[in-house]
C-alpha cells in the first residue's frame, strides 16, 4: 500500500564524503516496501521556508547555494529504499548530495520532519521471491523442488543503495508475509504456484531444504572509503569488492570481479543497480554467459506515479521496442530486455 506521511527523522549522519544515510519513521511503508522500491521525497518539506525571513524569493538559504526558490523542489526526488525495519517501523535511504533537493534533504536535523510518498515502483523479484515459495531450489519435473540457487548481488557506486535490502531478505530466508503474485510470470518460467502455499516435508509439498538461497554480493567503486556506504559485511553473504584504484579489493571494474569469480563459483541469477556504464557491461556479460537477471534503472522524474511520462526507458529488443515508465513499470527491468542507447 503506497502511503503519503510526514515521517519523523530518527536519524541522520554522514557515510563518505558528500553521502548521508537518513532513517524515518515510517511504520506503514516499513510494512510494505519490498527491495527494489523507492520514496519520492519532497526535499524542501512541503513548506514555504525562508519566509517570512527577509528572503529575495520565497526559498531556503542552503549553504553553499544560496537562496533556492520552492519552485523546483515542488518536484520530489526519488531515492530508493536502503533498508527498512519492519518491527521498528523505520525506513532508511542512503543518498548523495548532488543538486538542490538533496542539499536541502541534507540540513534535516534529527527530530524533523520528511514528507514521503511511498513505497513506489516495482522491485526486484529474483525467482521465488516474493512468491512465497518455500525453498530457493529449482523446479526439476517429477522431483518437484530441488537444491537451492546461488544469487549474485552487483553494485556500482550508490548503486547500492536499493541493493542491501535485497541482500539482507534474501540472506535470511523468504519473508514469513511473502504472498504469491500470480500477475507476474517467473522469469525462469517455473509454473506459477498462484495461491498454494506449501507445507514443507509435508505429502504432495515441497521437499525441505534451506529457505535461504546462496548470496554473493560483487560491489564496486572508486576508492575504498566508498565502499563502506553500504554494510554488507554484516549479512551472512559471500561478499567480493573492486575498486577503479586497487585501494581495497579487486583492482578494475566490478563487472571484471564478477566475471572472474562467476567461472569457478557459478551462479543462477544476478540482480543489479549502478551506474549506466556498468549495467551495460553487465548485461554484456550476462548475455555471453547465457544468465538471468535483473537490473534497477534510474531516470530523472517528475510525478514518480505514472503520470507524467517523464522517466521513460527503451524496454524490449534492438530492433522491437517501447517505452517504458521507469517510476511505475520499473525501476526494476529483466536485464536482457533493456535497450541501450
Ligand atoms: C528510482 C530511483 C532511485 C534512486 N535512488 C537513489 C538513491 O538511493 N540514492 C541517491 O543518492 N540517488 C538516488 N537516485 C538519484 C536521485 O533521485 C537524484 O540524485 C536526485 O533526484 C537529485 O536531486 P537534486 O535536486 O539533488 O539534484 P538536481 O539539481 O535535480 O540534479 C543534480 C544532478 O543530478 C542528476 N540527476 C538528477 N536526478 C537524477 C536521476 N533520477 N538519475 C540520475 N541522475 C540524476 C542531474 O542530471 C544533475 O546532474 C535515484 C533515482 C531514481 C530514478
Ligand atoms: S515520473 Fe511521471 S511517469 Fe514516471
Amino acid at each position: 500500500m503506497t502511503c503519503i506521511t510526514d515521517a519523523k527523522v530518527i536519524s541522520h549522519r554522514r557515510v563518505a564524503a558528500g553521502c548521508r544515510r537518513l532513517v524515518l519513521a515510517a511504520p506503514d511503508i516499513a510494512r510494505a516496501v519490498k527491495p527494489g522500491q523507492f520514496l519520492h521525497v519532497r526535499c524542501d518539506g512541503g513548506t514555504h521556508a525562508g519566509y517570512p525571513r527577509g528572503a529575495p524569493t520565497r526559498g531556503t538559504h542552503v549553504s553553499g547555494l544560496g537562496w533556492v526558490g520552492s519552485a523546483d523542489l515542488l518536484l520530489r526526488r526519488p531515492l530508493s529504499v536502503y533498508d527498512a525495519d519492519r518491527e521498528r517501523g523505520t525506513v532508511t535511504i542512503l543518498y548523495r548530495v548532488v543538486g538542490r533537493g538533496t542539499a536541502l534533504l541534507a540540513e534535516k536535523r534529527t527530530g524533523g520532519r520528511v514528507n514521503v510518498l511511498g513505497p513506489l515502483g516495482r522491485g526486484f523479484e529474483p525467482p521465488g521471491y516474493p512468491r512465497g515459495v518455500p525453498t530457493w531450489g529449482t523446479h526439476v519435473s517429477g522431483s518437484g523442488w530441488v537444491g537451492h540457487r546461488r544469487v549474485a548481488i552487483v553494485g556500482g557506486g550508490l548503486g547500492v543503495a536499493p541493493l542491501f535490502f535485497l541482500a539482507r531478505e534474501l540472506s535470511a530466508g523468504v519473508s514469513e508475509d511473502a504472498r504469491p503474485d500470480p500477475t507476474r510470470p517467473d522469469p525462469l518460467g517455473v509454473p506459477a504456484l498462484a495461491g498454494r502455499v506449501p507445507r514443507a516435508g509435508a505429502p504432495g509439498g515441497y521437499p525441505r531444504v534451506p529457505a535461504r538461497p546462496a548470496v554473493a554480493v560483487f560491489q564496486g567503486a572508486r576508492t575504498a572509503p566508498e565502499l563502506d556506504l553500504a554494510d554488507f559485511s554484516v549479512l551472512p553473504v559471500d561478499l567480493f569488492t573492486a575498486t577503479d584504484d586497487g585501494s581495497r579489493g579487486y583492482a578494475g571494474s566490478v563487472v571484471e570481479l564478477f566475471l572472474d569469480t562467476v567461472c569457478h563459483e557459478p551462479v543462477d541469477w544476478v540482480s543489479a543497480a549502478g551506474p549506466p556504464g556498468m549495467l551495460r557491461a553487465l548485461a554484456g556479460a550476462l548475455q555471453t554467459l547465457g544468465l538471468p537477471g535483473e537490473f534497477s534503472l534510474e531516470e530523472r522524474m517528475g510525478c514518480g506515479i505514472g503520470a507524467c511520462v517523464c522517466c521513460s526507458c527503451r524496454i524490449g529488443t534492438p530492433e522491437r521496442w517501447e517505452y517504458r515508465r521507469v517510476c511505475a513499470d520499473g525501476p526494476v527491468f529483466p536485464a536482457r530486455e533493456v535497450v541501450w542507447e
